[in-house]
């Protein structure tokens, strides 16, 4: 397996106002999706990491991420080809940062709410 490196944003705003972006280190294969090679992260390396996924068919939307700073799904985006194209360090955002909750996960209502709730 290859290794690529991705600049992640990393955010809970059950605990704090403030995301930063943390570089890991992952594996993926040719063949593999974006999506497969988050939730292998998220099984083997980092069990707090929180992401989106529902079809893995590109129809549900719920992995939208910015991929290196366009919208992108990572149901349907291929690794190889993305390191291929971008080079190694990916890195991955919220779709919307305003909404965001746990890293890449956005809820619209429940971001307001926990931020109104700081106040
Ligand atoms: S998981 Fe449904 S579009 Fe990617």
């Amino acid at each position: 397996m290859a290794k690529v490196k991705l600049n992640l944003f990393r955010l809970d705003l059950f605990k704090a106002a403030d995301g930063y972006f943390e570089t890991v280190t992952v594996s993926y294969s040719p063949n593999e999706t974006l999506l497969e090679v988050l939730q292998r992260f998220r099984d083997q390396q980092d069990p707090s990491f929180g992401y989106d996924k529902n079809c893995r068919l590109g129809l549900c939307l719920s992995c939208r991420m910015k991929i290196n700073g366009r919208p992108g799904l990572a149901c349907q985006t291929n690794v190889h080809a993305l390191v291929e194209k971008s080079g190694q360090l990916i890195q991955l955002e919220p779709i919307k940062l305003e909404h965001a909750v746990k890293d890449l996960i956005v809820d619209a209502d429940l971001a307001s709410s926990l931020k109104e709730n700081k106040r």
